[in-house]
């Protein structure tokens, strides 16, 4: 495989209006920084590019609802996100902003350039205007039905529930979030970037890989996903999409007709890894333009499924109109993390946060990058569960991964005083184990440079399981007595596993390589020195052995799957609707009005009233648990509807025949379901 010395990657900038979430993480994140760790150890010159998205109208709305300015918003989640990824180890060269004035900057020479050299749109258009706010509406201000799936609460950019791109000009019953009326259509000036014109060079770029002479890529490395996503848009007909909007949070339009304009977000955001490249090459003199228009510089975004066309489409087609700018080499988008088999929902709440993981799981940083490389999205939707998170700490990390380690270093620290003993005589099985040794980073470096992440650390994986299987297999601890100098074989080469584990796994975890590096009193070694096996010299002192990795208990993991159900039935106010069911089956049920005529208490039983209803054809006794809510003198002559065809059942010793019908709250507070008017018992309910 061709490898290039220079890179630059990019992770999706987070909108700064919320925290971060596993899917988040598992998402993008992650993957992005054992590729940049990955390609530093190996020596390459590496711009990791990532920052806070401060603009759009997500954060305008945000701002508004909890009556604050978009400022503090932005300010208040770009610290804290920031400060949840440097926790996390993900190795930003630089977390810059897009509220700075630099970048404000950037996205508006980039503009001017496009718009001096003609490859913008000025059109006037009709837009959704609210009149009682007197202002033109974006789309996100706009919600209804999604022309596509019906959904009644679709926003006028996307169909949260179909997953569909919109316009708000296709919404059916437009209704604007300000006002909550139905807004007007007004005209309005706006730059448009002609995706028509790109149509033909996009596609010939996605589905051959050639953009230029020098810029070939191979499109069998894309993901099938990508390449799927990026020629159903295509084939679908590129249209003019504008880049302006009226709003007052952003980056103004600097020509023209652009007072009370700014960029449109999804124009400034991919912008942002520039200025913030212009940034972090000013302060570390580094020359910028190395990094997004040099062709032997490899360009990769990284991102989750929701932002491929972004960066597939209309960033690129934005870069082609630019002077020398590159495209990327890569957009390996991962798909969806999913939270105990649902759909992760900030709104619902249905997330597990990462400051929360931080402050619970203190010290365990690397095990969540850990499970969730494990579990990356790669080619389709994945999910985490608690269960799982503990099974892959406990069966793979502790009883593999640090039990090799553990029993090494102790060994090692019991034999020889913690001196590395020489090798002698090798077998055969040593032979072996000397080969995967030298084959494991290899088979490492082609699985992150083809983004398959998970495949990568279970290759790491597998040099931890052979050493722990080669201790098990030789059992020095019994081979001490009979054949000491054999042992000496044995723990030399597991140092040496030992140190090979620290390199290999620095991409993936970063403090626990460290920490592994330490116990064997070495500079952890970089990646270049990984597949050696004579890491650790003879004679070398390793440190006080120290447990690596502890397990999680069965307590702790019950606990986070409680919170979450909590959260669930916070989020479900009402129950779901249940199956359905046909009218027949409806049909079935004989429902009436019927009148209480006595009720008293059921010995020994609380909740519990004995109820004599008259049903107009019977009089009968029904049990009803109501005694909680309602004395028996203050139900007397109270109408109720009655189910009368329930099959007959006893209840504490008195026969129940039929069921009153109740409505309770989400409280459990219960009221009678009785008719609005006079009705005499008997009649039926229908
Ligand atoms: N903020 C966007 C999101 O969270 C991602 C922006 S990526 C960039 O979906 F390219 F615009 F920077
Ligand atoms: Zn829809």
């Amino acid at each position: 495989m061709k490898t290039q010395k220079r890179h630059t990657i990019t992770a999706a900038l987070p909108y700064a209006n919320g925290p971060l979430h596993l899917g988040h993480l598992a998402g993008v994140y992650v993957s992005a920084d054992i590729y940049a760790r990955f390609l530093r150890s190996n020596g390459e010159d590496v711009a990791f590019i990532c920052g806070s998205d401060e603009h759009g109208a997500a954060i305008t709305l945000r701002a508004k609802k909890e009556n604050k300015s978009p400022k503090d918003i932005v300010d208040e989640y770009h610290f804290s996100n920031k400060n949840i990824f440097e926790k996390l180890g993900i190795s930003f060269d630089i977390y810059d902003r897009t509220s700075s004035k630099h970048h404000h900057e950037t996205a508006q020479e980039l503009f001017m350039e496009m718009d001096k050299k003609g490859a913008l749109v000025k059109k006037e258009s009709e837009q959704y205007f609210d009149e009682e706010y007197q202002q033109f509406l974006a789309d996100r201000y706009i919600t209804g039905q999604c022309p596509k799936c019906g959904y009644q609460d679709a926003y006028g950019d996307q169909c949260e529930k179909c997953g569909s791109t919109l316009s708000s000009s296709e919404l059916i019953n437009p209704i604007s979030t300000l006002s909550g009326k139905s807004p007007q259509l007004k005209s309005t000036t706006h730059w448009y970037l002609p995706l028509d014109r790109h149509e033909k060079w996009l596609s010939e770029w996605i589905q051959k890989g050639i953009y230029n002479e020098e810029q070939v890529h191979n499109p069998e490395n894309w993901k099938n996903q990508v390449v799927g996503q990026c020629m159903s848009w295509i084939k679908a007909g590129l249209q003019p999409r504008a880049i302006t909007r009226d709003l007052d949070w952003g980056v103004n339009v600097p020509v023209k007709d652009g007072e009370g304009k700014v960029l449109y977000v999804w124009f400034d955001a991919p912008i942002g890894y520039i200025s913030a490249t212009k940034k972090w090459a000013n302060e570390n003199g580094k020359s910028w333009e190395n990094y997004w228009k040099s062709k032997d510089t490899n360009l990769v975004h990284f991102l989750a499924k929701d932002n491929i066309v972004f960066h597939t489409i209309i960033f690129p087609a934005i870069l082609s109109e630019l002077d020398g700018y590159i495209l990327p080499s890569n957009v390996p988008a991962n798909e969806f993390l999913n939270l105990e088999g649902q759909k992760l929902s900030t709104s619902k709440n249905w997330a597990v946060w990462g400051k929360d993981y931080l402050t619970e799981f203190v010290n365990q940083e690397d095990i969540l990058r850990y499970v969730l490389c494990s579990i990356t999205p790669e080619n389709k939707d994945s999910d985490f569960s608690w269960k799982d998170f503990q099974a892959r700490n406990n069966n793979e990390l502790c009883s593999i991964f640090g039990n090799f380690v553990n029993r090494t270093l102790v060994l090692t620290k019991k034999y020889y005083n913690g001196v590395t003993p020489s090798r002698n005589n090798v077998l055969e099985l040593d032979v072996e184990l000397l080969k995967t040794i030298k084959e494991t980073p290899d088979n490492i470096a082609q699985a992150v440079r083809s983004f398959r992440f998970r495949d990568a650390q279970a290759e790491a994986m597998k040099l931890a399981r052979a050493g722990n299987k080669y201790l098990a297999d030789t059992e020095p601890w019994k081979l001490i007595k009979t054949d000491p100098e054999r042992v000496k074989t044995i723990m030399n080469i597991s140092l040496q596993i030992t140190a090979n584990l620290a390199i290999v796994f620095e991409p993936f975890m970063p403090k626990k390589a460290l920490e592994l590096a330490e116990l064997l009193n070495i500079k952890l070694p970089r990646w270049g020195q990984a597949g050696k096996d004579q890491l650790i010299p003879e004679n070398h002192t390793i440190n006080e052995p120290r447990i690596l990795f502890e397990k999680i208990e069965d307590e702790k993991i019950k606990k986070q799957i409680e919170k979450l159900k909590t959260k669930e039935q916070k989020s479900n106010k009402y129950p779901p609707m249940k199956e359905e069911i046909t009218f027949d089956e409806f049909s079935k049920m004989d429902l009436r009005v019927g009148t209480i005529k006595e009720a008293e208490k059921i010995e020994k039983a609380d909740k519990l009233l004995k109820l004599t209803v008259d049903t107009g054809i019977d009089v009968r006794t029904v049990v009803s648990g109501i005694a909680e809510h309602f004395k028996p003198e203050e139900v007397i002559g109270q109408k109720v509807s009655i189910l009368m065809n329930l099959a007959s059942r006893k209840i504490k010793g008195v026969e129940s025949q039929g069921m009153i019908l109740m409505a309770e709250t989400e409280k459990g507070e219960l009221a009678f379901v009785s008719p609005n008017k006079e009705i005499d018992a008997g009649n039926t309910i229908r």
